[in-house]
């Protein structure tokens, strides 16, 4: 039997939480499945972590990563650490290192009452984003200059190279080739002259290579409204970093909310781990309180399967979590119930059993 070892990171607030959850579905699926099984191995890194020791990871903690098959992370960024360091040298530092250059982000509505948009519903709202995950705004290059002073001067650069953008919409053209699918490129070049008019050329530039694809593309503006007014015009969308970070929590809030959206880090060539997180964050304000949604943190496990080529058995995962949200009896306060996290881990769980029985 096929074992894969999952470097399991809760990180800080809702994330041990909701990966207690993900994880307890995990090793039920494997059992219930009997094909493969996981060997978990938990790290305890994370802003406490970082108050302890100085830092947010052990110093020779990616070079531990790198021999897992798949890390699964909880969310990362607590009040006591500024978010810029906790976020850089463990979240983005891993989607950089480890070349997790595509951020995949299913919009997708299970069940027609979450709906927040009169007349739209399932058929309408079933959308996959795919978002830049390695450059772009989140390049990390820039500077500070003049520090303190009424002259201060904040740089952040954008940096698109012909790879990183190249690389992400051939793989989107990819998708939607064997999705049978239309794609959309958003973004923004009357106003971002240089980075954003290279994306639409390198975007025309692929399309030649995809004559059977039907494709679209918006200023992000727009796009932003469309989401919402008609979001049946997207079906496979591909983006840079920061507009596909804002748009997919547009894109939660359109499908059930942001307890409920998942995202997959994917380094494509498989030379390291790739990564399944919910898209949340830590939810400070609810952290500690045993009712997070742990239905996001569930999803990335079925985004997991589809990676390890289980996509039967990831589509069961998610057959789970729609029953689930059907049956409306086992939800957490930000979806209008009054369970708790781990009552809805249990009822999918459940509801897992009762498929394979
Ligand atoms: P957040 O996603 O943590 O929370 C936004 C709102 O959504 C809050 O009201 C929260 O209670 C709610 N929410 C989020 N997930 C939920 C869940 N599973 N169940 C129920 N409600 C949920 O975003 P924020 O408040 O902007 O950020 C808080 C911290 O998390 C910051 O430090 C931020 O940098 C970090 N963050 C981390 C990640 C990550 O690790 N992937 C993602 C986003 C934000
Ligand atoms: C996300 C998060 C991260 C991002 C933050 C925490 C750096 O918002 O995964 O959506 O912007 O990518
Ligand atoms: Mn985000």
């Amino acid at each position: 039997m096929k074992t894969y070892k999952i470097a399991v990171i809760p990180g800080d607030g809702i994330g041990p939480e909701v990966l207690e959850a993900g994880v307890n579905v995990m090793k039920v699926i494997s059992e219930l499945d009997g094909r493969f099984r996981f060997d978990f191995t938990f790290f305890p890194w994370g802003c406490e972590y970082y108050l302890k020791h100085g830092k947010m990871l052990a110093d020779d903690g990616m070079q531990t990563l790198k021999k897992f098959d798949a890390i699964y992370l909880g969310a990362v960024g607590a009040p006591s650490v500024p978010d810029h360091i906790s976020l850089w040298d463990l979240l983005l530092r891993i989607r950089k290192e480890f070349n997790q250059y595509v951020n995949l982000r299913p919009i997708t509505l299970l069940e027609e009452s979450l709906s927040p948009i009169k007349g739209k519903g399932m058929k309408e709202i079933d959308m996959l984003i795919i978002r830049e995950n390695s450059e772009g705004e989140y390049a990390g290059a820039g500077d500070r200059l003049f520090k303190g002073t009424k002259e201060e001067v904040a740089l952040q650069t954008g940096v698109f190279s012909r790879k990183g953008t190249e690389r992400i919409i051939r793989y989107a053209f990819e998708e939607a080739k064997k999705k049978g699918k239309s794609l959309t490129s958003i973004s923004k070049a009357n106003a971002l002259n240089y980075s954003m008019v290279f994306w639409d050329e390198v975007f025309e530039e692929v399309k030649q290579d995809y004559p059977e694809v039907p494709t679209y593309s918006y200023l992000v503006d727009a796009a932003a409204m469309f989401m919402v007014k008609q979001p049946e015009r997207f079906e496979i969308v591909v983006t840079s970093n920061l507009f596909g970070d804002i748009l997919t929590d547009l894109g939660a809030a359109l499908s059930g909310g942001l307890g409920l959206a998942a995202g997959a880090n994917i380094n494509p060539e498989k030379e390291f781990p790739s990564m399944f997180e919910p898209i949340h964050g830590s939810a400070p304000d609810i952290a500690g309180k045993g009712i997070a949604n742990p239905l996001a943190a569930i999803w990335s496990v079925s985004q997991m399967l589809d990676f390890f080529d289980y996509e039967d058995t990831g589509k069961i995962v998610l057959e789970s979590i729609q029953n689930v949200l059907k049956e409306r009896e086992f939800l957490t306060p930000d979806m209008g119930g009054d369970a708790t996290t781990s009552q809805v881990a249990e009822r999918i769980i459940k509801r897992l059993i009762q498929y394979y029985n």
